[in-house]
């Protein structure tokens, strides 16, 4: 038992980094998908950054990687093929329109509903591609999919 209150969270895990494909790969396909510490991801190439994310929409489960890059507002987003949700592949934001309901002739403009998607890191050695998972310790709504019985590879341990 420990009474330091130094326990390490459950929800703040460390991992390990895992090797999930060759650069050359994947800037010719663009995305790559990956099972990293028993979590699915997407890993995109768009215009010489990699980003990757859990591969399950925040919204309602839906698979990120058979979806369309659009660049909303100057970021670039990807675009949930089920309802059209737009998230951004350097934060993990979903992105709204908005107006004014008192001025409804003015342009309606991007906001940010925050970051609901979570993101990983992404690195490149010698040629290879690694993923890190976040071990950011808030709660992101994509983690209803991606952990616990929602997720859809199930654990084998
Ligand atoms: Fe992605 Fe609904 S599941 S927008």
């Amino acid at each position: 038992m420990d009474f330091d209150g130094s326990e390490q969270d459950p929800e703040m895990k460390t991992y390990s980094t895992v090797c999930v494909g060759r650069e050359d790969d994947i800037k010719k396909s663009e995305r790559m998908t990956a099972v990293v510490h028993d979590r699915e991801v997407v890993i995109f190439y768009y215009k010489g950054e990699y980003h990757a994310m859990d591969i399950r929409c925040y919204h309602s489960g839906g698979p990120l990687h058979l979806g369309e890059i659009e660049e909303f507002d100057g970021r670039p987003c990807i675009v949930c093929p089920w309802h059209k949700y737009k998230i951004t592949l350097a934060t993990g934001e979903g992105l709204y329109q908005s107006i004014n309901p008192k001025d409804p002739s003015a342009k309606p403009k991007w906001c940010s509903k925050g970051i609901k998607q979570r993101i990983h890191k992404v690195t490149v050695d010698n040629g290879n591609i690694y993923v890190t998972l976040s071990d950011e310790p808030f709660k992101c709504d994509s983690d209803f999919y991606a952990t616990g019985v929602y997720k859809v590879i199930q654990s084998s341990s």
